[in-house]
C-alpha cells in the first residue's frame, strides 16, 4: 500500500470517527417516556400553558401592549417545572429520567422568559420581540432533540446549534 493510501484511510477513519460522535452528541432521545406519571403530567401541563401564553405575547407584542408581555414573561418564567412544588422524591426522579442538557436547556427557556418581563417592563419592543424569536427557538430545540417521538416533523432539521443554548447572550440580529 503506498503511503498516501495509507493516509486516505486513515483521513477516512477520522471522518467516520467524527461522525459517529457527533450522531452520538446530536442523537434524538425522547425523554417522556422516561418520566413518571406526575411528572409527564406536570410537564404537559405546562407545555399546553406556555404555548397559549406564547400566543397571547405574540399578539400583546405587536399591539405594543408592554404590562401584557412583562405579565406574560413573568407567567412562563415562573411555570418552570422545577419551581413547582414537587417533592423531593419527584426532583430525583425527574434528575434521573433527563439528561443534564434537559434541564439545561429549560433553564435557559426560563431565562430567556424573565429577558421578556423585562423587555416589556421596559416599554422596549424590539428587545421583546429579538427575545420571542430566541424562545421560538428554545421551542424548536428541546423539541427537535427530546420530543421526536411525538414531533417527527422536527427530526433531523438542521439549524444553529446555538438554538436553546445562548440566552443571555448578544447575538447580531
Ligand atoms: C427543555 C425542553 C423543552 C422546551 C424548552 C420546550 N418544550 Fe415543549 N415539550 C417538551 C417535552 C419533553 C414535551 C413532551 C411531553 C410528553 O409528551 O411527555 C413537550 C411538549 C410540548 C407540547 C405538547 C403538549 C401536549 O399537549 O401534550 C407543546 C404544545 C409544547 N411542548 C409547547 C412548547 C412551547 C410553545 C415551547 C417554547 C415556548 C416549548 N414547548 C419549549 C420539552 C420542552
Amino acid at each position: 500500500m503506498s503511503k498516501r493510501q495509507t493516509h486516505r484511510i486513515i483521513v477516512s477513519a477520522a471522518a467516520l470517527a467524527g461522525l459517529t460522535l457527533s450522531a452520538t452528541v446530536f442523537a434524538a432521545q425522547p425523554v417522556g417516556p422516561d418520566l413518571t406519571e406526575k411528572l409527564r403530567g406536570l410537564l404537559v401541563k405546562e407545555m399546553v400553558e406556555v404555548e397559549a401564553a406564547m400566543q397571547e405575547t405574540y399578539s400583546a407584542i405587536i399591539q405594543g401592549r408592554h404590562d401584557e408581555v412583562a405579565q406574560k414573561g413573568q407567567a412562563i418564567h415562573d411555570s418552570f417545572i422545577l419551581e413547582q412544588s414537587l417533592t423531593e422524591q419527584d426532583r430525583q426522579d425527574l434528575k434521573a429520567a433527563v439528561p443534564e442538557a434537559f434541564l439545561q436547556m429549560d433553564t435557559r427557556f426560563h431565562q430567556l422568559a424573565a429577558s421578556l418581563a423585562e423587555a416589556g417592563k421596559q416599554q422596549n419592543t424590539q428587545a421583546q420581540v429579538n427575545t420571542f424569536n430566541r424562545m421560538t427557538e428554545s421551542c424548536v430545540a428541546c423539541h427537535s432533540r427530546y420530543v421526536t417521538d411525538r414531533f417527527e416533523g422536527l427530526e433531523e432539521q438542521s439549524f444553529s446549534e446555538a438554538w436553546g443554548n445562548n440566552a443571555g447572550e448578544e447575538r447580531p440580529e
